[in-house]
């Protein structure tokens, strides 16, 4: 399919992203970004997730001194809005990754670099503005995982996001459905020359997933582990209980990311919204949290928002922008996007961000 890097005509809310991805990516792609898990139940409940929440407007405030900074890390970021890690990129457009680390630049959004870019991380950090973060698998070897460690550290990331919830995936029905097979230009750029050594048989009676898939899943000593040799601030993502999320923090990590994968791990997993409060209640107020799942609108960030989230990742509306425009496609999303939550904030009286607080929802009767 050919990428014209001009913003599609209808474009006028970032969620008409997804609404034109079908006509702007061949099907088999589009099965694969779009799917979840399974039969994508999780998908449809982080949508609905949103949808069971109203935003209250109110009347009267002086609102021109309005504004949607925020202080994350070391960094004051102009809005809320991080591009999530998304592997394999080269599937949306031919400059991959670094369009979107273009588009991140140009509007000054912090963008997290996956493990398993199309691109190497040297050249997406070349591309990226001062705010990026590298979002780290573990390797089956440490050797392998300290080599990434290094390499983003000496490139510059400014924060590693530790992702925990993918060890096991299963298929994608919607993706197998369309016949989708990884396309041999789309390799794991980082991971070249880290070959894995070949998983050992499985014995009578062993399992797939226990003894095969999980032989290598990360575990509490490699967390601990990762934390003493980084340099930089490690953060967890795809968080999902309240219990998990109190032991990440006391164990020393920078932040949590609460997360289902956008529901790409465990079909049955609740919408990363619902656990959104709980996750709040036992970090407390001042712990930095951010969320992701199901995005696609300014009003959907005020709502997760004011549900606990300081901040919240897009995943698929990047490569659908990125798939219609190249990096003016990524770069317009982020600021309709931006446009959405400015108009929503007016709307509810909130002249900044700390004004969005759980009373500005009302549940929706509607849903
Ligand atoms: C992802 N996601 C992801 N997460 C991660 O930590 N590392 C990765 O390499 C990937 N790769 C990836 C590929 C594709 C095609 C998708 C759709 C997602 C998950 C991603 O960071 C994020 O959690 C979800 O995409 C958020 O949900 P929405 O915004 O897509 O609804």
């Amino acid at each position: 399919m050919s990428n014209p890097e001009r913003i599609p005509a209808g474009i006028h809310n970032a969620i008409d992203y997804e609404r034109i991805a079908p006509q702007v990516m061949e099907a088999g792609r589009h099965a694969y970004v779009a799917g979840g898990c399974g039969w994508d139940a999780t998908v449809a409940a982080n949508r609905a997730a949103f949808a069971r929440h109203a935003v209250l407007p109110r009347l009267l405030r002086d609102l021109r001194g309005g504004q949607s900074r925020l202080a994350l890390g070391d960094w004051l970021l102009p809005h809320p809005f991080l591009l999530a890690p998304v592997a394999h990129q080269r599937l949306a457009h031919a400059d991959a990754e670094l369009a979107s680390a273009r588009a991140a630049a140009a509007t000054g959004s912090c963008l997290v670099a996956s493990t398993l870019s199309s691109c190497t991380l040297e050249a997406i950090a070349a591309a990226a503005g001062p705010a990026r973060w590298f979002q780290l698998y573990l390797q089956p070897e440490r050797a392998h995982s300290l080599d990434l460690l290094r390499r983003a550290e000496g490139a510059g990331y400014a924060a590693i996001v530790l992702t925990l919830d993918a060890s096991i995936q299963l298929a994608s029905r919607s993706a197998l459905a369309a016949g989708f097979v990884m396309p041999p230009d789309c390799t794991p750029a980082n991971l070249a020359g880290h070959a894995p050594a070949a998983a050992p048989a499985l014995a009578e009676g062993e399992s797939r997933i226990f003894q095969g898939a999980m032989r290598h899943a990360p575990r509490w000593d490699d967390l601990h582990w990762l934390l003493e040799q980084s340099r930089l601030p490690v953060w967890v993502k795809g968080v999902l209980h309240p219990e998990d999320a109190l032991a990440l923090k006391a164990a020393g990590c920078a932040g949590l990311i609460v997360s289902n994968h956008g529901g790409r791990s465990l079909d049955g997993a609740p919408a990363s919204l619902d656990m959104l409060p709980a996750i709040r209640a036992a970090v407390g107020a001042g712990y930095p949290l951010l969320m992701d799942g199901g995005i696609r609108s300014g009003a959907d960030a005020f709502k997760a928002l004011a549900l606990g989230a300081n901040a919240v990742l897009v995943g698929r509306l990047q490569v659908y922008a990125l798939a219609a425009a190249g990096a003016l496609g990524v770069a317009h999303m982020l600021q309709l996007l931006v446009e959405e939550l400015h108009a929503t904030m007016a709307q509810a009286g909130c002249a900044q961000l700390a004004d969005i607080t759980p009373d500005c929802l009302r549940s929706n009767p509607t849903c």
